[in-house]
């Protein structure tokens, strides 16, 4: 059969990565897709590196939009990120009736719908594995392996700098700024770390992941984003002492009252599988209603982690690519015209557990008056700490943690214990999930 062209658009460190697992693993793709899939022509602007590692096996140019045109090219690989050029070359590709794979999840979360419009009305697809979670195959498993399932709730852990940097807290003591250059430094961190710590680039995937999982529409907009710069040490220890971890994750959960998509730190029991998940690894757990908790692990980011993805739509593409459009998996798992409109919750409407941490004075009453905000706003204190102040210190930290409560209310009950004469400065409230059912 005649071979697949493909045509790659950036080729840094997972254009790479996708090049050498494509050469090194020729013979077994094409045993698997049922023909050979190869990397005609490579567009980059910085010529000499594209050069030097393609090497003379394809074709190397500077121009994007001539590889989106080519007639030879049957597979737009898009690989160099941003969500505006990579938006007008993935639409033209698109256009030219070009089938596309993309690791580009800042680009389909804001502009996935638009995207995927315009490929259902082509007749091509739009693959995007590599999008969340580098080389696990949760997209895959999201779509394919759990389709008899209705899906509850989805917690991953999907940003493997974050995580990077809260497992060398813990484990080392260290403070979040030492952490966060050593994680540039060994090429963790995105370009602008802001995605990374503040939690965007998780939003990012957690909104593909929501998509998919309930058959929503992407809604990256109307995410609650929370990242990592303000954990403290002493935050992480306490929560240590209680039990628990503190984990970037990002939520989503189907209610009643409309689907929450959260992005913010979290205690979780230090007995789970995913506490335990260290270092730059992601992980990702799904319930379903028939198969219960299910967990995705692996790494998130690198050249051939990500390839392997990359590489995976690109067999899954070379092999449906002559069948009917009806026939495939629909890009967002279900059919185009059964996207559910059901909401996403606001913050505040949100039910969860929380971690609060207060800086008082040590005297007779302070508890008192806490606990009765607190019983005003029906928020029950499912334990507490109460901390030795230092020496010479008239102020210590009480540290609890309540049952489950509508977050609008802690809101309430947070704005009066700050108002309070005896609490200094502001409480600290960082979210819990048990991820027990
Ligand atoms: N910068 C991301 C992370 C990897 O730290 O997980 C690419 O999504």
């Amino acid at each position: 059969m005649k071979p697949i062209n493909v045509g790659l658009l950036g080729i840094g460190t997972v254009g790479g990565g996708t090049f050498s697992v494509l050469e090194r693993n020729r013979a077994e793709i094409s045993r698997r897709a049922g023909r050979a899939i190869a990397i005609t022509v490579v567009a980059d602007k910085d010529l000499a590196r594209a050069n030097s590692i393609v090497a003379g096996r394809a074709r190397v140019i500077d121009d994007a939009w001539a590889v989106v045109a080519d007639p030879g090219v049957d597979i737009v690989v898009e690989l160099i990120g941003g969500t505006k050029v990579a938006r007008d070359l993935m639409l033209k590709a698109i256009d030219n009736g070009k089938h596309v794979v993309t690791a580009n999840k800042a680009l389909l979360a804001n502009h996935g719908n638009e995207i995927f419009a315009a490929a259902q009305k082509k007749g091509v697809m739009v693959a995007f594995e590599a999008a969340v979670a580098g080389g696990v195959p949760i997209i895959k498993s999201l779509r394919e392996g759990l389709a008899a399932n209705r899906i509850e709730w989805i917690a991953g852990i999907i940003n493997g700098t974050s995580n990077f940097i809260l497992s060398e807290m813990r484990e080392k003591g260290a403070g979040f700024d030492d952490v966060l250059k050593q994680a540039q430094q060994l090429g963790y961190a995105e370009a602008d770390p802001t995605f990374d710590i503040e939690g965007i680039d998780a939003a990012h995937k957690l909104t593909i992941m929501a998509a998919i999982g309930f058959g929503i529409p992407m809604q990256f907009a109307a995410a609650y984003t929370e990242g990592i710069s303000k954990l403290t040490r002493d935050d992480i220890q306490y929560a240590e002492q209680l039990g628990y971890r503190i984990k970037l994750l990002g939520i989503t959960r189907r209610t009643p009252n409309g689907i929450e998509l959260r992005v913010h730190p979290t205690l979780i029991p230090a007995k789970r599988l995913i506490a335990n998940v260290e270092g730059v690894m992601n992980a990702i757990l799904v319930k379903g209603d028939a198969v219960g908790q299910t967990m995705y692990y692996g790494a998130g980011a690198g050249a051939e982690p990500t390839a392997s993805a990359v590489v995976a739509d690109l067999v899954d593409v070379a092999r449906t690519m002559t069948a009917d459009p009806e026939h495939r998996v629909p890009h967002l798992a279900f059919q185009p015209d059964q996207l559910s409109d059901i909401a996403i919750l606001p913050m505040g409407e949100v039910v969860t557990a929380y971690y609060l941490r207060l800086r008082v004075l040590d005297k007779p009453g302070v508890l008192a008056d806490i606990t009765r905000i607190l019983a005003d706003m029906e928020i029950s204190i499912d334990a507490m700490i109460q901390k030795e102040p230092h020496e010479g210190e008239d102020q210590t930290d009480i540290i609890m943690l309540t049952h489950r409560t509508v977050e609008k209310n802690v809101n309430t009950a947070i704005g009066r214990i700050e108002a309070l004469p005896v609490v200094a400065g502001k409480v600290t409230r960082i979210r819990l999930e048990e991820l027990d059912k």
